[in-house]
């Protein structure tokens, strides 16, 4: 019997990365679900809810992310997708934002995608033919007025993708970052309360008229990290409806 693919889905436990985790449940990998913490009816009535298994972690925490993938290598011989969903948004500018939001926006955003993907690689090496995809931002193309925190990170990991990409692609492994605009999740749900916007409101400059839903992202990682893909790698690219700043 051919044994099942297997892939680590970061920030699983949010808006974007459990419809990533159900999606990839769905396309035949058995998916190890990352997050600080999950909600207890997560992926309740998932028909593949078999195929999620929940690991705790603080992914802000290098040491933490090591702890979680010795574990893994012990259950595992390789890996065939990463794709890391992990975030924050801290807000402010440079005089505004404060230092402990700098350093955290940065902790989780890009030392969390950093070092999950340094501590999967040589599981991904092992599987032959394998993918990451790192979910960045469109703010991480073109910055956001009073987001200067967020949108360096998500550069960040724009960069850090391509490096990537160039570094291992020779040994198989494919990497892209996705950058999203608006999608419906607990994350804009806080925006949209802050700022007193509706739905709505946000939709209105989307030239596609919506704003986007995780599954909307969902499907493109599951391309992303599945075979018809296997041309593309050091990828930006963009899932905003139309809307490009
Ligand atoms: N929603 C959007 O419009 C949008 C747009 C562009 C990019 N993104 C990015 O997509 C990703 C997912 O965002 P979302 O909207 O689903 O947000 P979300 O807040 O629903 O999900 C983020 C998840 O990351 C987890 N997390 C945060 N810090 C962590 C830590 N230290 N250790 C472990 N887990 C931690 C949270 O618990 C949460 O489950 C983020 O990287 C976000 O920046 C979102």
């Amino acid at each position: 019997m051919e044994e099942a693919k297997t892939a680590v889905v970061t920030g699983a436990g949010g808006g974007i990365g459990s419809a990533v985790a159900s999606r990839l449940a769905a396309d035949g990998f058995h998916v190890y679900a990352l997050d600080l913490r999950f909600a207890d009816d997560a992926w309740k009535d998932d028909p593949n809810k078999d195929r999620i298994e929940s690991v705790p972690v603080d992914l802000g925490d290098p040491a933490a992310i090591k702890a979680a993938f010795d574990e893994l290598r012990g259950k595992l011989t390789s890996l065939e997708a990463l794709v890391n969903c992990v975030g924050i948004m801290r807000r402010g500018d440079a005089l505004t934002l404060t230092e402990q939001d700098w350093f955290d926006t940065f902790r989780v955003n890009v030392d969390g995608v950093f070092f999950t993907c340094r501590e999967a690689l040589p599981l991904l090496e092992k599987a032959g033919s394998s993918a990451i995809a790192n979910i960045a931002s469109n703010w991480g193309l073109t910055p956001s007025p009073g987001h200067i925190a967020y949108s360096a990170s998500k550069a960040a990991v724009v960069s850090l993708s391509k490096s990537l990409a160039l570094d291992y692609g020779r040994l198989g492994i494919r990497v892209n970052a996705v950058c999203p605009g608006e999608i419906l999740t607990p994350m804009v749900e806080q925006k949209l309360r802050d700022n007193g916007m509706t739905e709505e409101d946000l939709a209105a400059p989307i030239p596609i008229g919506r704003v986007g839903r995780p599954v909307d992202v969902a499907g493109l990682m599951s391309y992303l990290v599945g075979p018809e893909s296997s041309y593309m790698t050091g990828g930006a690219v963009e899932i905003t409806g139309g809307l490009w700043s």
